[in-house]
């Protein structure tokens, strides 16, 4: 990884590596095959944020698995906006009766699944799961239950690996952290 790089004029440090990121996701595709032998999720990636974690983690999973993309909030610099709104809409017919595998870039407040799971619970899936490759835990302000964490890290800012900070920084392999 390289020294701490700077985006629109804040320091970010290296944080997690890319050879870890790959060793979390070897791992959590094989859990994630494992919970669901012998059925066919649908995995649904929260855009834009997540599309690197979706695409490296189903390539980690070995059944066989479909993939819609949605956009919900938008996320205002360096704090949540706190709004939720379905931006790209999902059919009630593509989630219903379907094991429906949630997958986010990073949980910070929590309040984009509090609000958006029981929209999708609405729409008649068999099960719903949510698969997180960040949680800050300390920032959770809502009840929002994680089945798959890549790592639990500390409430500051981070970007790199889909993550951005007004809108630079996803294309960085390696996740780096706001650097004091
Ligand atoms: P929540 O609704 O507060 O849980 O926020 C979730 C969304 O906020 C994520 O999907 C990200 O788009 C964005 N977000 C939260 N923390 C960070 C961060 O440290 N870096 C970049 N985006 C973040």
């Amino acid at each position: 990884m390289k020294d701490n790089i700077e985006i629109h004029g804040l320091s970010f440090r290296p944080y997690i590596s890319q050879a870890q990121i790959a060793e979390k996701i070897a791992e959590i595709g094989q859990q994630v095959s494992r919970d669901y032998k012998g059925k066919s999720p649908l995995f649904l990636a929260v855009l834009n944020g997540a599309f690197m974690f979706a695409a490296d983690l189903i390539r980690a999973c070995e059944i066989d698995c479909a993939i819609s993309f949605i956009r919900l909030a938008s996320y205002d610099g360096l704090n949540s906006s706190g709004e939720v709104k379905t931006v790209i809409g999902l059919q009630d017919e593509d989630v219903k009766g379907k094991d429906v595998v949630i997958i986010e870039d990073i949980v910070d407040t929590g309040q984009t699944m509090a609000h958006f799971v029981p929209q999708l619970e609405e729409m008649g899936p068999a099960s719903v799961a949510i698969a997180s490759f960040l949680v800050k835990r300390e920032a959770l302000e809502s009840d929002v239950d994680i089945k798959y964490v890549g790592f639990e890290i500390p409430n500051r800012f981070v970007i790199g690996y889909g993550l951005d900070y007004d809108g630079l920084g996803r294309n960085i392999p390696d996740i780096y952290q706001l650097a004091d």
